[in-house]
């Protein structure tokens, strides 16, 4: 398993909120919500579209596809509405002083 990798500091993330990082070369949405903080990969798995340029729901604790509105639960990366049918990948992240860090997880 991969080690914890800094991608942002705390303040760069409003609640809610998201933010495209980057960690060992993959495109990793970075997402606050009601005080916790999530990553999924940056990728819809309807057709491929950013998720970090969709909208953050802290209430349902999930995260839109800017293209055609499949959400995903922050936490699980489960798709739980269509378009899209399965999840993303989802890492682990912990907060460590100011920084923010991802642990990335290889498969679904
Ligand atoms: S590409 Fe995300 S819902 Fe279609």
């Amino acid at each position: 398993m991969s080690d914890f990798i800094p991608v942002a500091k705390i303040d760069d993330v409003p609640d809610p909120g998201s933010m495209l990082v980057e960690a060992d070369e993959r495109l990793i949405v970075l997402i606050h919500a009601a005080g916790h903080w999530y990553a999924l990969d940056d990728v819809c798995t309807h057709d491929g579209g950013p998720l970090s340029e969709g909208p953050v729901d802290p209430e349902k604790r999930t995260i839109a596809c800017p293209r055609h509105g499949a959400q995903f639960d922050v936490e699980s990366g489960k798709a739980v509405s269509m378009p899209a049918t399965k999840a993303t990948v989802a890492h682990e992240v912990k907060v460590k002083g100011q920084l923010v860090l991802v642990r990335l997880n290889d498969c679904l």
